[in-house]
């Protein structure tokens, strides 16, 4: 199993359809990729964590490198894991103007779900954490 994180700044704002549309896309080619992770959303900015088969999250890393929909991607870590961070979600996501986004079913409220009470101690949870809280998500 591995995993990416990665930062990157979207091209344009990003209004809530759009983001709607990379989520709704993102949570039906990974379910089907058994790809699990998070994306979180602010201003203009996204932090992305990716994990799965080694095969899988290359493919799909790629495939998001070359999305006119974001630049400046920065990889911050990447590496093995013996099991999921986020088992449950083929993508969980968090942005600032969440009100319709709560709808789909993956959708991620870092606050109701106690990923912050976890022990942050993986790289992608305190990348995560220190976005979320910065941003104050
Ligand atoms: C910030 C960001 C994150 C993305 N995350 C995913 C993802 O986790 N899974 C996914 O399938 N597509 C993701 N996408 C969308 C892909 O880049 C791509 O548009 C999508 O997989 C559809 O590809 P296709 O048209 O070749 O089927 C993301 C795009 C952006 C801008």
């Amino acid at each position: 199993m591995k995993y990416v994180i990665y930062i990157s700044t979207s091209t344009s704002l990003f209004a809530d359809a759009e983001l709607e549309g990379i989520l709704t896309i993102s949570q039906k080619n990974n379910a089907i990729n058994k790809l699990t992770g998070m994306l979180l959303y602010s201003e203009g900015c996204f932090v992305q964590v990716l994990e799965g088969d080694a095969l899988a999250v290359e493919t799909i890393y790629q495939k998001i490198k070359r999305d006119s929909r974001h630049k400046n991607i920065i990889e911050l870590a990447q590496g093995q894991l013996t099991e999921r961070i986020f088992p449950f979600w083929s993508m969980g996501f968090k942005a600032i103007s969440n009100g319709e986004l709560e709808k789909f079913e993956a959708y991620a409220n870092p606050e109701e779900n106690s990923l912050w009470d976890k022990d942050a101690d993986h790289p992608a949870l305190i990348v995560l954490k220190t976005f979320a809280l910065s941003n104050r998500l």
